[in-house]
């Protein structure tokens, strides 16, 4: 079945595959890259609220460069007081966020021991505050992420949708697994079809979406209406535009040829050395091995990448590697 394009609120994105908020990964070069390669609304880093108080600097790094040449953009913001979320949310909106997106999904332990992320969906008075605060608080639309819920006695995911779509939520995306799951085991789909069923706005299945194949069942068994993509579009920025063909009944684009990967890695090192300078390089390190697990005989690019602390040695490891595929070696 053919699926149409996503909306939310008044917007309407180009189709129905979102790239999923990743810290650390999920910058503005990274996002740039997607969007280059057909990606349409893209997540932010998250956004700590209570790290505004405490350590604004940091903070506002992240959303550095945000800004309306971005659009879609959603902003993520993360805590646990509906106040400071509310703050955050105001500055995502000032920022240049199209959409503003609210954490309850983040394991991390340093996010839960304070009941934020997906700790929240333990309390479900707090979820509706947080919402009533961050929707009042700015013009744009907000969404909300989840997991299934706390453990597997807890899967409260069609209760927290329902709390959220009545506070003014207008899409929800749900992580296939419980808090407690971190990141074992296999992402359940089939279980994301109650939160579905639950509520009136879209709501988008997430994890464990690497394939066509994988996509095409995370639809069928969660009913969703769209899919959050993360770490399968590492070292892949095209797989969302692919997917995206794919569940629309469209012709699938080709992947990109080498010669085009190893553009798309230039522009990526570009970016980053424009927007934080060479100590960016450091952070792209996990982008260069993903790249390099797509690209055939790419063990020694992959560990002078690694190495690179300047921007002119990683540009040499890519024109190095760029003539042995044009000689035909690695084709
Ligand atoms: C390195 C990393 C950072 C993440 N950071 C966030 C985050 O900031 N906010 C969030 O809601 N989820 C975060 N997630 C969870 C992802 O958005 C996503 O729900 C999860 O990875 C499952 O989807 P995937 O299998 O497509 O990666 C992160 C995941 C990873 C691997």
């Amino acid at each position: 079945m053919a699926h149409q394009p996503l909306q939310i609120a008044d917007i309407c994105l180009p189709h129905n595959v979102i790239l999923a908020p990743m810290s650390g990964i999920t910058d503005k070069p990274f996002r740039a890259m997607v969007r280059a390669w057909g990606g349409g609304l893209v997540v932010s880093e998250m956004i700590a609220s209570h790290a505004f108080l405490q350590n604004v600097w940091i903070e506002l790094q992240k959303l550095k460069g945000a800004a309306q040449d971005e659009a879609p953009l959603s902003i993520q913001i993360a805590g646990w007081d509906p106040l400071m979320m509310a703050e955050a949310a105001k500055l995502a909106e000032l920022s240049g966020a199209q959409i503003v997106d609210i954490n309850m999904g983040c394991p991390a332990k340093k996010v839960t021991n304070r009941l934020s992320g997906s700790a929240l969906m333990q309390d479900e008075r707090a979820v509706a505050e947080i919402c009533r605060a961050v929707v009042g608080a700015v013009s744009v639309p907000v969404t909300l992420k989840m997991r299934l819920g706390w453990d597997d006695a807890h899967k409260n995911a069609p209760v927290i949708a329902k709390i959220a779509e009545n506070e003014g939520i207008k899409l929800l995306a749900v992580h296939g697994r419980t808090r407690t799951q971190m990141y074992k085991g296999e992402a359940d789909w089939a279980c994301i079809a109650q939160t579905v069923d639950a509520v009136d706005v879209p709501v988008c299945a997430n994890g464990d979406i690497t394939s066509l194949e994988d996509a095409s069942q995370a639809m069928v068994q969660s009913g969703a209406a769209g899919l959050l993509v993360g770490r399968g579009a590492m070292g892949r920025p095209w797989l969302i535009g692919k997917i995206a063909d794919h569940i629309s009944g469209q012709a699938v684009r080709k992947d990109p040829t080498h010669e085009q990967k190893i553009d798309t890695m230039r522009a990526h090192t570009d970016a980053v050395l424009t927007l934080v300078g060479t100590t960016g390089l450091r952070g792209l390190r996990k982008h260069f091995a993903a790249y390099c697990d797509y690209l055939p005989q790419s063990d020694e690019l992959r560990s002078a990448l690694l190495k690179s602390v300047e921007g002119d040695e990683v540009f040499e490891a890519l024109s190095a590697y760029q003539s042995i595929i044009t000689d035909g070696e690695a084709a």
